[in-house]
Parts: structure tokens; C-alpha cells; sequence
């Protein structure tokens, strides 16, 4: 039997709502109303806007600040490429940051060292869904007066001491896509802790028309009035994610199950043969979960050991301030970041998915516990 990755997962009434829509059974944008309120009810209610993809709201951010040439924004080496590609659409230079080892979340004590009088951002990932520094990041970057952005595209529905992740910044934005907890193929929310940017925000995603000023009467027809694309979230993308959202709880208690059952079956294997294992016990999203090789040939061992049993595991970013991109564009500045390489080189994650079964799951940790 094969195990993939990544599998789709219907969690229960997407038909039905998609149909619904198709057949315009509802009001205009029902289902983005409905999935709006969902967000707030296992998240955090704060301003919101529903978008095509984290991606897309990392770039309404990005033309939210309209910073200068002037600007630095620091940003993790070891994210997604939208980490850092989203902010080239502004003027800012980009500056790469180093990670921790153990959460793969950005080292606060190496963003000490690189903030500068120009650093105006730092945008963190929540790796996983880890939250643990973000109290102590947000206290810094206040006493710097930097804004603080997350890319939350992991971490949506975790909390920390309380607080929704996503909500400790400036701005966040989470990720609704194909590989993600909750999915609607593609999609994203967008939340801003300034309420009177959310109209700014709505324009940008509303092709840099004056829509707001347009639907509140302010203005007899709408016009281009800033720079801004096509970033909002489609009724029927709303739709399929209203219905997994409504399944939220019981998707996070399966991954957290999977996730939590990855890590007793391989914790004394683990020791056995120098693999690190995430941390267990820190609140996190249970999106992913990896395991650290000693070295990059281990790595490769490991990938091609498992294929050996049908069984797909990968491994997760490259570090970004190594990308021939890095080092093309001049607006990137990088300083070492070994903890990065390292990650990049050495972290493979497992199979989890929302319908990966016990069945498969026991191939997966059978397979592992072969390697030596
Ligand atoms: C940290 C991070 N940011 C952004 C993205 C991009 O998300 P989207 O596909 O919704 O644009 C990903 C994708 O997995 C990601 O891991």
C-alpha cells in the first residue's frame, strides 16, 4: 500500500454548499459571511478579510506599508518562498534572518543582532504552529516601534497563553490551501489589528478600486484609486471552506492524535540513531510533523529508505538567503544563518493528513523504525 504526503479530504458538506451556490440559493456572499464568522469562532474575531491565499495576503500587507528604499524588513531565511517574495512588491530591502533549531520558528536572539535603525518590519513564521516566542517578539519589536507581521499560514485555530496566533502584530495572514489542516484548495484570511485598515485592505483586494467608498454610498460609482489586485476569496472556495470549517475540532483532534502517536512510537528510535524529534507539549497546529537527521546524506538516505516502503516523505524549505534569488536581486541582504541550512538540509517531514489512516500510518512507522 502507497502513502502519499498530501491526500484530499472531505470533511462533510462541501457538496452540498457548493451546490447551493452554483445554484444561487443564497445571498450574495453568504458563504463568505459565514466562513468569516467560522474564522472568528475558532480563531480570534479581530478585523478580518477572507483572500485567494496567504500569499495574496502577504502582498495586500506588503502594499498596505508603502515603505521606502529606505526600509529594511527582516524576514526568516528558512519560510516559504511567499515569505519574502510577497514583500519584493514593495520598495523595502529584505533582510534574511536565522531560525531556531528545535522549532524551526525565527531566533529572537539573532534579530537582535540584525535589527537596524532602517528595520521598519519583521514578518515571523509560525512554524507548526508554534507560538512560544511570539509574547517575547512582540514586546521587542513594540520597544523598537517595528511592526510585527506573521505569516500564520500554519497556525490558524492555535492558541498561546490565551492569545490567537496571527493576532499579536500589526498584520497576519493565514493559509487555507491544498496541504493545510483546513482547505479550500486555495485561500487565506488576512487579519489587520487596525480596524480602519481593514477599508484600505478591501480596496487593494478589490483591484485598487474605491469599493468601500462605493458600497457605503460615499461614492455614486467606483474607480482605480490605488495600486491593488484581484486578491479576495471566490463564493465558491467561501463555500467549501464554510464546510470545513465547520469540522475544525474534529480535524484538530485526529492530527493532533496522529501527530502526538508519530512521536511516542518513535521517541526511543529517535535517541537510538541521533534523530530529533519537534517538541512535544508546547501548544502547536499539528500541520506537521518532522523529524531532524543528523546530516543531509542521513536525509537522503531516510527519503529513499522510505520510498523503499511507498512510502512519501519530503522535505520542507529551502533556505531562502541561499536562492540564486538572494543572490540576483539586490534588495536582499543575508547574514549567516547556519541554523537554516541545517533545517533546510537535514528536516524531512512524515505523512500527516486529514485522512491518513491508522492503517497507514503504522506503515509509515514501521518504515521508519527500519532505518539505522
Ligand atoms: C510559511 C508559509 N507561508 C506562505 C505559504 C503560502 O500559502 P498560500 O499557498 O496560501 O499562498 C506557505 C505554503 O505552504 C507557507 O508554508
Amino acid at each position: 500500500m502507497k502513502v502519499l504526503f498530501n491526500s484530499k479530504y472531505k470533511a462533510g458538506k462541501e457538496l452540498r454548499y457548493l451546490q447551493d451556490c452554483i445554484e444561487n440559493k443564497n445571498e450574495q456572499y453568504f458563504y463568505n459571511r459565514y466562513a468569516t464568522q467560522l474564522i472568528g469562532l475558532h480563531s480570534s474575531d479581530a478585523n478580518r478579510l477572507l483572500v485567494s491565499s496567504c500569499t495574496h495576503g502577504l502582498e495586500v500587507i506588503t502594499r498596505l506599508l508603502e515603505f521606502t528604499c529606505e526600509d529594511e524588513i527582516i524576514v526568516p531565511s528558512y519560510a516559504f518562498i511567499s515569505s519574502a517574495a510577497a514583500f519584493t512588491l514593495g520598495k523595502s530591502r529584505i533582510i534574511f534572518c536565522d531560525s531556531r533549531l528545535d522549532t524551526a520558528t525565527i531566533c529572537l536572539n539573532h534579530l537582535k543582532t540584525i535589527v537596524t535603525k532602517k528595520t521598519r518590519a519583521v514578518c515571523i513564521v509560525n512554524y507548526n504552529g508554534y507560538g512560544e516566542d511570539l509574547e517575547a517578539i512582540s514586546k521587542y519589536c513594540d520597544s523598537r516601534e517595528i511592526l510585527l507581521i506573521e505569516d500564520n499560514a500554519h497556525g490558524f485555530g492555535v492558541f498561546n497563553k490565551g492569545k490567537a496566533l496571527g493576532t499579536f502584530g500589526f498584520a497576519s495572514s493565514t493559509s487555507f490551501d491544498h496541504q493545510k489542516n483546513i482547505s479550500c484548495g486555495q485561500g487565506g484570511v488576512l487579519y489587520l489589528k487596525n480596524k480602519f485598515l481593514l477599508d484600505d485592505a478591501h480596496d487593494i483586494s478589490n483591484f485598487g478600486a474605491n469599493m468601500s467608498e462605493f458600497t457605503s454610498g460615499r461614492a455614486s460609482r467606483y474607480s482605480w484609486s490605488r495600486l491593488g489586485s484581484n486578491y479576495l476569496l471566490s463564493e465558491f472556495s467561501a463555500a467549501i471552506l464554510c464546510a470545513q470549517l465547520e469540522e475544525f475540532q474534529s480535524i484538530q483532534n485526529r492530527r493532533k492524535f496522529l501527530w502526538l502517536n508519530y512521536w511516542k512510537s518513535l521517541s526511543t528510535w529517535s535517541t537510538e540513531t541521533s534523530v530529533t524529534l519537534p517538541p512535544v507539549g508546547l501548544e502547536n497546529s499539528y500541520h506537521i510533523f518532522w523529524i531532524l537527521l543528523p546530516s543531509n546524506l542521513y536525509a537522503i538516505r531516510f527519503i529513499d529508505h522510505m520510498k523503499n516502503y511507498s512510502v512519501q516523505v519530503l522535505p520542507h524549505y529551502s533556505a531562502l538567503h541561499l536562492s540564486s534569488m538572494s543572490r540576483k536581486w539586490q534588495q536582499l541582504c543575508s547574514f549567516e544563518c547556519p541554523t537554516a541550512e541545517r533545517l533546510s538540509s537535514t528536516l524531512v517531514r512524515l505523512p500527516l493528513n486529514n485522512s491518513l489512516s491508522a492503517e497507514k500510518q503504522n506503515i509509515v512507522i514501521e518504515a521508519a523504525l527500519r532505518f539505522s
